[in-house]
């Protein structure tokens, strides 16, 4: 109030002191004092007019219309513009006076021409820091990216933006530019998303490594808790895997110091669970390898002497069981064996757990067992020859060990019993599965064993 009323006091003091000093003392004022005094006492009142007019404009309608305090750039030039507009006035009101109007037409003609060429870089500047200051396409505090440079506002002027680097460098873009060029606002307290690959070796299993790197990623300071990391497959690379790791945070500046977090936890959590760090190799594939010749690990030996209808066999042939099995890994949900498919081998669950299912007749899959680590399915197609009569699925990542069609031959020929403890086995499970398809009765179970027995005989040749 005091920038409106101290100009305007003065103005209405002149004003009497002029209006007193032509009504009694007028020879005091010569023309040429008359003409200043005068001058003098209209810039007052437009000192105070313009103060005033900005006042009702930005403090009263702009703050009720947007709730806000209304941008510096705008206030300034409101005040030149109208500034500009009564000096106008003031001198074409004095020089009128001298008869010179028209001269100044043309002077000022001339003089704008040249101002105009001289400042055009500034005004371009100028409008666009107008343009920025009106739209706020970003704030003090937001990050923003222009070009390669990402940085923090610091300021915005009316000729220049100016960002803060992470190398704590000063960035200062004139406005013409952030107006022209593509501009990504990163918003302070929003949710950011980033992405940031990492590899993963090719026999990892994507069940585990996505598992791993979700939890660290939840757990790294300044990643936004509202969402859950995401982990996913990007894409497959020539020496790795590469992973995306989707994470969200409230301040973008931080990215490159999450992304280095989560880069280092990576690396303790490969280390610790026996994974190596991707780098460019190259396989030269020399020979062919026979899956069946792939040896298993030693540990599977203690499967294989766990499973009951390994029984029989002596302490050597479990170790070639063992030895000859192929190792694979199943994620959780996926179809292991089919119904109605032929089948040339068993499978022993080393890890994990699947579920036998079999369709019923309304087109529902009905579980029929769920068998885990240390348990055999896939028996009966490899020993009668039969197509799979159920489905197998895996509940959760499986690793099984394979045992193929020709191990089993030479362990049925040398041992007797091995038939027996199977086609029991077999019986068992076919009874309870003939329950659920609502096919046999429980009474026929001692004269299936026996069917199968024969079966299996015939199948591979046995006396
Ligand atoms: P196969 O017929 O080769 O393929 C499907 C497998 O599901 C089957 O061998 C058995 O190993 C298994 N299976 C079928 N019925 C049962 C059951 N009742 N309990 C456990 N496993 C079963």
């Amino acid at each position: 109030m005091k920038r409106i009323t101290v100009p305007l006091t003065i103005s209405v003091l002149l004003l009497l002191v002029y209006g007193a000093i032509r009504l009694f003392s007028p020879h005091l004022l010569g023309p040429s004092v008359d003409k200043y005094v005068r001058a003098a006492l209209l810039l007052g009142l437009s000192i105070g007019l313009v103060r005033g007019i900005s006042f009702v404009l930005f403090d009263i309608v702009f703050q009720k219309r947007k709730g806000r305090e209304a941008p510096a750039l705008l206030r300034v030039l409101l005040s030149i513009v109208l500034y500009s507009i009564f000096l106008v006035v003031i001198y074409k009101v004095v020089l009128e006076e001298q008869g010179g109007g028209l001269e100044l037409i043309a002077t000022s003609t001339v003089v704008s021409v040249i101002i105009g060429l001289a400042l055009q870089d500034t005004l371009g500047n100028f409008f666009a820091g107008l343009s920025i200051h009106i739209e706020q396409p970003f704030h003090i505090l937001d990050a923003i990216r222009i070009g390669d440079m990402i940085g923090r506002v610091e300021a915005v002027s009316w000729r220049t933006t100016t960002i803060r680097t992470n190398n704590n460098t000063v960035v200062i873009f004139p406005n013409s530019r952030v107006a022209r060029d593509p501009l990504e606002v990163y918003r302070f307290n929003n949710l950011n998303r980033h992405i940031l690959l990492i590899p993963a070796p090719y026999h990892i299993p994507p069940q585990s490594v996505v598992g791993l790197i979700r939890d660290t990623v939840a757990s790294i300071p300044n990643v936004a808790g509202e969402k859950t990391p995401i982990v996913r497959i990007g894409s497959f690379a020539d020496s790795s895997v590469i992973y995306e790791v989707l994470y969200w945070t409230k301040d973008y500046m931080w990215v490159p110091e999450i992304d280095a977090q989560i880069r280092q936890h990576v690396w303790y959590i490969y280390r610790r669970s026996d994974i190596d760090i991707p780098f460019p190799v190259r396989h030269v594939l020399l020979e062919q390898q026979e899956p069946a010749t792939r040896t298993a690990a030693p540990d599977y030996n203690k499967v294989i002497e766990s499973v009951e209808i390994f029984a029989p066999l002596s302490a050597e042939e479990k170790q070639t069981v063992a030895r000859s099995a192929v190792r694979s890994v199943f994620a959780p949900g996926e179809l292991i064996l089919r119904r109605g498919d032929p089948g040339e081998s068993m499978f022993v669950i080393y890890r994990g757990s699947v579920e036998v299912r079999l369709s019923s007749r309304d087109g529902n899959a009905q579980q029929v067992a769920e068998l885990k680590a240390g348990s055999f399915f896939g028996e009966m197609a490899l020993l009668t020859g039969e197509p799979r009569n159920a489905d197998v699925i895996t509940v959760s990542e499986v690793e099984t060990l394979e045992i193929r069609k020709g191990v089993l031959q030479q362990l049925l020929e040398d041992n007797s019993q091995l038939a027996e403890e199977l086609s029991r086995t077999i019986a068992e499970r076919q009874v309870h599965l003939d329950e659920y398809a609502r096919m046999m009765p429980e009474e026929e179970r001692r004269d299936n064993a026996r069917t199968i027995l024969r079966r299996i005989k015939g199948f591979f040749k046995l006396r």
